[in-house]
């Protein structure tokens, strides 16, 4: 599904800021990435959603070597991802309605769907009383759920969340992570990093620790999570 082999990666002609990155995610796998501020978490999400290209190793995602893509390959891979920013990245002039509604746009969907599923999602979150609001206007956290909504509302192959819970409250934290565990029941690959050790605590997913732009190791095998279902 996703494999990083030998992954390195630097911005423009600076140092390396990620090294020999080794990690093989299958299906419905579900993962916390941990590690201090500029370990490369977000660097090393940013490889993985397709918005940096690293600058040597092999990248292999939905069972091709990333090399070989050409733009509509990358286009239609990048569908199938959804990420979560750790800056939102959301667009300003679109309600927050049509902010999460987009995916599903560029997807195809019909305009009968889109209501609905949108619609859906914004309950579950509590977002719903602000749906006809522009992003600007949103709290920070507000912001977080809609960029959330975004990525989760096309059921991807690959969700990646940076930092997905940090301006958000405890009660719609927990429905948001109820929706990233459905995601990946159904097959979805999770990947959140976080700096929350509440977060972490409180699942059993598996903790890959990053340091200095290397994964140094990881807490709790998946077997582990097996026997805590
Ligand atoms: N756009 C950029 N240009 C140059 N260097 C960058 C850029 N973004 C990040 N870096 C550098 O890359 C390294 C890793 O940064 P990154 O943002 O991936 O860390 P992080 O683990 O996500 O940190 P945080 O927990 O603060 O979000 C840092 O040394 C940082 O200075
Ligand atoms: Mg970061």
């Amino acid at each position: 599904m996703l494999q990083l082999e030998q992954i390195a990666m630097r911005y423009g002609e600076g140092p390396e800021v990620l090294h020999d990155i080794n990690l093989t995610l299958e299906r419905g796998d579900f993962i916390f990435l941990v590690g201090p501020s500029g370990a490369g978490k977000t660097s090393l999400m940013h490889i993985m959603g397709l918005i940096h290209t690293p600058s040597r190793g092999s990248f292999r995602i939905f069972g091709r070597d990333v090399v070989g893509f050409n733009r509509d390959d990358l286009s239609e891979a990048r569908r199938r991802i959804g990420m979560m920013f750790q800056d939102f990245r959301l667009i300003n002039h679109l309600t927050a309605f049509d902010n999460v509604a987009l995916p599903l746009r560029i997807g195809g969907a019909r305009e009968r769907e889109i209501k609905e599923l949108v619609y859906e999602m914004l309950e579950w979150l509590g977002l719903t009383d602000v749906m006809d609001a522009k992003p600007p206007s949103l709290s920070t956290g507000q912001r977080q759920i809609v960029a959330a909504a975004r990525a989760a509302i096309s059921r991807p192959n690959l969700l990646l969340g940076d930092e997905p819970t940090s301006n958000i409250d405890t009660q719609r934290a927990r429905r948001l992570m109820r929706l990233f565990t459905e995601l990946s029941k159904e097959g979805t690959t999770v990947v959140l990093s976080t700096h929350n050790d509440e977060l972490i605590d409180r699942y059993p997913h598996p903790v890959y620790h990053l340091e200095k732009g290397r994964l140094t190791g990881q807490t709790r095998a998946p077997t582990q999570l097996a026997a805590a279902d």
